[in-house]
């Protein structure tokens, strides 16, 4: 696991934004596994950047999205649908038919998570996949509990998860309870992963996650140390625990 300390939100989002430009300029016709939530919006802003510069080639490039809130139409402004298209492939060139998120409103769910898994099968699975993390350890809707699933499905979100995702909805009530995830298994065979992680209040779980040597179905994104090609990619605020327990300070470990 690669571990990288940023000054600031800025610089996190560059670094990112530059290592997902480096594949896609190796491979083209990368399958990219994409986030939503605050974090991954400045790394969204700089692929765009780079895009209107005429850095960047987006025309072969193949999207699958993490999640979906389950009974949210993609119009709706605050489904991920809606977050994808407004924050990012509205503005680049990006082909619709290579655009995959789950449908938070299919009838036959089980159908929608059967055929999306499918999908990414096809594609011959995720080269590179964004990853943001929630307070609770949580990678894509993938909660914490007794167990974790491999395949994508229905899940119902956390009590925390809810709370912290209220934000983006006038009341705490409407947020719904149930979301459309790739399970763990479809994120742990990406070929590489980034995880992205910004703000006091993720100081907690980075330190936890980064300080443990186990894994564990308590914190999803635990599993990651399973993985071996995982970069940790953190602004200051976030690795502020991390780094005193490291340190007994408060230094800096540059990028
Ligand atoms: C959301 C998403 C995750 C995201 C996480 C953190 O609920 N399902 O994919 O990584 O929670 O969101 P934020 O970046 O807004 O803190």
């Amino acid at each position: 696991m690669k571990i990288m300390i940023a000054g600031d939100y800025q610089e996190m989002s560059s670094i990112a934004a530059n290592i997902i430009a480096e594949e896609i300029k190796k491979k083209p016709d990368l399958v990219l596994g994409l986030a939503t939530g605050s974090t991954p919006l400045g790394t969204y802003r700089e692929l765009v950047r780079m895009y209107k510069e005429g850095k960047l080639d987006f025309s072969r490039v193949i999207t699958f999205n993490l999640d979906e809130y389950y009974g949210l139409s993609p119009t709706d402004p605050r489904s991920y649908h809606y977050y994808m298209y407004t924050n990012f492939f509205n503005h680049v060139n990006i082909k619709p038919e290579n655009i995959h998120i789950p449908d938070g409103m299919a009838k036959d769910v089980e159908e929608e998570c059967r055929r999306y898994d499918e999908q990414i099968q096809k594609a011959g699975g995720i080269d590179l996949q964004l990853l943001g993390i929630g307070v609770n350890g949580h990678i894509g809707f993938n909660e914490p509990g007794d167990e974790l699933l491999t395949n994508t499905h229905l899940t119902n979100l956390a009590p925390d998860t809810i709370k912290a995702n209220a934000r983006f909805f006038e009341s705490i009530d409407e947020v719904p309870r149930k979301a459309i995830t790739v399970g763990l298994g479809t994120i742990m065979k990406a070929r590489k992963i980034i995880l992205l992680a910004s703000g006091r209040e993720k100081a907690k779980i980075m330190a936890e996650l980064l300080d443990e040597d186990a894994v564990s179905t308590k914190v999803p994104a635990s599993f990651l140390l399973l993985h071996r090609d995982v970069t940790v990619l953190m602004d200051k605020e976030a690795a502020n625990i991390y780094l005193k327990k490291k340190d007994g300070c408060c230094g800096t470990v540059g990028v």
